[in-house]
């Protein structure tokens, strides 16, 4: 570190600001060598605060030349204020006044990507959590909320389009080709909303007639090049506007909303009020050059930042340990959006296997947090998975526990009585409560407890009683500097699976199904008039964020598989049964015994091939075994080589014994026809590739793919034949011809390049690192555009196990080496790289003691960011 060691904030600290502002007039004056920003603000003492005679601090970071400052029109001298590297402090202020500044930046100089830059050709902002202090001195905190009017200034021919956020108020043509534009937003907002953009962009438009009638014009900015690629998040916002209107009553409120796509983008997308900004990646689709999955994700990132112009903006958050209040509840909102335009089942399978890939690893591993964090050093590495999907998945239980008419009146009042407000996860608990009329008390737990429960459930059936009972506890990780966890309340969604297959009537009314609320560490439930053994379909949709431990025999499995009446449990049971083999597989190889194939996972799996009648994209789903990354998390030790030797193992065999089933598949699904986004066409693509990646692995596939690679006429055939031959031993002499046609194909399309160099980085055949090093050099590649860095470094680090973790540790010198590159360059990329290195407790030796020798050389750094420094020392 430069000088102290970093700071820890404390949410225990928090105190009101002894200020507010009430308005916000800011200029930019966008020059070539700087910009010149022009800040004057309308200070006054918060009536709510008990320091009468605090100070005014307001926050800078960076490189910012202050030209002056003035109170109510007067000069201030250098005596006057203190200044620092990070704070200017105004002290003796009267109890209302006028703060005017000017201060020059260089935008052109940022690559951390976080207050004003330049991504290409134009300028743009991001500003959550912390990027508004590096545009000007500013209490840049949460609940400071003021009304912003800001003038833009810049040359004519370079950047005829200026946007900020609200309503362009004003526009001028000045001298030397030079013009202005003002906006203006009437809603209250927080520093962290502000948005500005400059540049030659092209403009989709249309528009969306809200619930009372007012006609809503929306426009999508972007580069001239990408006008093609605009269509499916235009009807992905109206969709999503549509949406809100009918599932949570939520009209829109500005008279204009906008999206800008800019290239070099830290994150997926921003809500900046009114003038949303996203990544490229986040916005733009075409069937030529985007997969199904990122029309899914186009889809879900515009409605998430749509939907925060409620859960976010109009209720905002009171400071940053309040995160998962907008975001956690966010996440539910587009997911429930996601799922409605959809299939339910498949984006509930995804978000799980999200869930426990990456949350439940965080959650047992050095860097585990609770939902609400007590501490921080630097905010910007906890927008984390727990924050988002554990935060996501607690707003889900309220909508379990609470029914969906409940739920809706909660969040009503949580609207209603904090419109306009910076508010805690506290007032939406409260708000569930008073609508719902419930006590939450325990329920509180699941904010302040970090790490993931178990569920251990146990079952009697007494023949002669005709009773069944089930015997549940539930017990967690000791986390929180607490010895052991108190318990939870746990909605557990249930059924009971009788042997023809059909789901047992539970209650009087019909029922098949229940939710059984745990709330004790020990709990029983007694079935009775239970005519034969069932099996039991647990936790239904994962209907709590927990872990199922019950003792599935695979012929119980294979029932579920086939004849759940729950879609996600018969998923989830054929999970289990392919994971019960790959434990015993990895088994074999780790003590280099021979691998054999079961013969009761063939037939289950011949079964659901065979059958014509299932969805498609479940059949796929089904068919895809645990991902190496889950295999990880799953196991106490994580033997790399084992894990990718039984997966590969068994894929193969898998394939051998299912080789006609599978070829009929491939055929009754390559269909000739108009690519749509659909949920018919997207599943029969999935379940296509799927059996094509099985393929691969006999002697059929290599010219299927082959085939595919050439003729596909859209994405997501063509990535998935060009990902199967780069990742097929057999496959040399088609797949170095494939990804140079490829290159040639789309080397101006940036985010298909993105896809080009992510297939190579995750290829797991040997040498990965060198090619993955001769990529770095590639045109292609950039150390400045985090999409890039992602797809290749990160590609490498987080998708190509056994070469990343090489027992040489090559893979990890190499990772540490372009976290140190990146350390000054963009701190927030620099620390999230750090996270495949943070699980080192987890592998046996040599990797242990390499990735934590790695961690080490990154700590020692005498310049490392706070961003770098806090994951690098809390996981050693
Ligand atoms: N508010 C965030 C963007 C953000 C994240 C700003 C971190 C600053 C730091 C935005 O709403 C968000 O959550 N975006 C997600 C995508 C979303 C679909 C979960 C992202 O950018 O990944
Ligand atoms: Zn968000």
């Amino acid at each position: 570190m430069k000088d102290a060691l970093p700071q820890t904030i404390y949410l225990d600290d928090y105190k009101v600001s002894p200020f507010l502002i009430d308005t916000t007039d800011l200029v930019f004056d966008l020059g070539v060598e700087h910009t010149r920003v022009t800040t004057k603000l309308a200070v006054r003492r918060n009536p709510a605060s008990e320091d009468k005679s605090g100070s005014l601090e307001l926050n800078s970071k960076g490189a910012m030349q202050l030209q002056w400052i003035e109170v109510d029109g007067q000069r201030l001298g250098e005596s006057a204020y203190s200044l620092t590297d990070n704070m200017l402090t105004l002290s003796n202020l009267p109890s209302s006044c006028v703060i005017s500044s000017e201060v020059l930046i260089q935008p052109q100089a940022n690559t951390s990507l976080m207050g004003l830059y330049r991504s290409r050709t134009m300028y743009c902002t991001q500003c959550e959590a912390e990027g508004f202090r590096r545009i000007t001195y500013f209490p840049d905190r949460p609940d400071i909320m003021s009304v912003f009017t800001v003038k833009i200034v810049a040359d004519k021919a370079s950047y005829p389009v200026l946007l900020s956020n609200g309503n362009a108020i004003e526009r001028a043509d000045l001298d030397h080709g030079r013009h202005t534009v003002t906006w203006h937003d009437p809603f209250k907002k927080p520093s962290h909303l502000f948005a500005l953009v400059a540049g030659t962009l092209g403009k989709v438009e249309d528009s969306f007639t809200t619930m009372s009638g007012r006609e809503i014009p929306l426009q999508i900015f972007v580069e001239e090049k990408d006008l093609n690629k605009c269509a499916h998040a235009m009807l992905s916002l109206k969709n999503s506007m549509r949406w809100d209107e009918e599932v949570y009553g939520r009209e829109y409120d500005l008279d204009i909303f906008m999206i800008v796509a800019v290239d070099d983008f830290n994150m997926g997308a921003m809500e900046n009020k009114g003038l949303n900004i996203f990544n490229t990646s986040a916005v733009l689709a075409n069937p030529k050059t985007t997969t199904d999955a990122s029309f899914l994700r186009v889809e879900g990132v515009v409605a998430h930042e749509y939907f925060h112009n409620w859960s976010g903006n109009r209720v905002n958050v009171r400071d940053w340990f309040q995160l998962s209040l907008k975001e956690g509840f966010t996440v539910f909102r587009d997911s429930q959006f996601s799922s409605d335009m959809n299939s339910p089942t498949v984006k509930r399978i995804e978000d799980v296997s999200y869930l426990r890939t990456h949350q439940y690893a965080e959650d047992s591993g050095p860097m585990a947090h609770q939902v609400q964090p007590d501490s921080y050093m630097e905010i910007n590495n906890f927008y984390t998975v727990t924050v988002y999907e554990k935060g996501s998945e607690i707003v889900r239980m309220y909508h379990t526990l609470l029914g969906p008419e409940n739920f809706r009146k909660g969040s009503d009042l949580y609207f209603d009585r904090h419109d306009g407000e910076a508010v805690t996860i506290e007032e939406f608990v409260s708000a569930m409560e008073d609508a719902s009329g419930r006590d939450l008390t325990q329920f509180r737990r699941w904010y302040k407890q970090s790490g993931t429960p178990v569920l251990k459930v146990r079952s009697v059936y007494d023949a002669d009683a005709k009773t069944y009972t089930l015997d549940f506890e539930q017990s967690s990780p000791a986390t929180s500097g607490r010895s052991e966890n108190l318990p939870f309340v746990i909605p557990v969604k249930l059924g009971l699976v009788g042997a023809d297959g059909s789901d047992i009537v539970l209650s009087s009314d019909g029922q098949t199904e229940i939710i059984f609320e745990m709330t004790e560490p020990h709990q029983q439930l007694v079935f009775e008039n239970i005519d034969a053994e069932p099996v039991p379909s647990l936790l239904r949709g994962l209907s709590a964020p927990v872990k199922l431990d019950y003792p599935y025999s695979t012929e119980q499995l294979a029932h579920l598989m086939a004849n759940d009446g729950d879609g996600f449990n018969r998923w989830d049971a054929s999970q289990t049964l392919s994971l019960s083999v790959l434990n015993q597989l990895m088994h074999d190889s780790l003590h280099e015994r021979p691998m054999t194939l079961d013969g009761q996972l063939v037939d289950a799996y011949k079964a659901l091939l065979s059958d014509e009648s299932l969805d498609p994209a479940m059949v796929a789903l089904m068919l895809q075994l645990p991902a190496e990354a889950l295999l990880h998390e799953e196991a106490k030790t994580i033997h790399v080589a084992a894990i990718h030797d039984a997966r590969s193992f068994l894929r193969t065999a898998l394939a051998g014994c299912l080789v006609d089933e599978l070829e009929a598949i491939y055929q009754r699904h390559n269909i000739r026809q108009a690519y749509a986004p659909s949920v018919e066409q997207m599943g029969s693509r999935s379940l296509k590739n799927a059996a094509l990646g099985y393929l691969m692995l006999v002697d059929s596939g290599v010219e299927l793919a082959w085939d595919q690679f050439q003729n596909a006429d859209n994405m997501t055939d063509q990535a998935a034949a060009l990902s199967a031959l780069v990742n097929c031993p057999t496959a040399i002499k088609y797949s170095t011809q494939a990804l140079a046609m490829f290159l040639d194909e789309f080397k101006d399309e940036a985010l298909v390049m993105n896809l080009w160099l992510q297939i190579q980085a995750a290829n797991s055949q040997p040498n990965g690192l060198d090619r993955v090093k001769a990529l770095l050099d590639h045109s292609a590649f950039s150390m400045t555009n985090p999409n890039k860095i992602r797809s290749l470094i990160g590609g490498f680090a987080n998708a190509n196990h056994v070469n990343f973790h090489a027992t040489d540790g090559s893979g990890y010198e190499f990772l540490t080496q372009q976290i140190l590159d990146l350390n000054t360059v963009n701190p927030q990329i620099a620390a999230r790289l750090v996270t495949p290195l943070t699980r080192w407790k987890k592998y046996p030796e040599p990797n242990r003691q390499q990735m934590r020798d790695a961690l080490q050389n990154i700590a020692n750094e005498p310049n490392l960011v706070k961003d770098v420094y806090e994951i690098a020392t809390k996981s050693l």
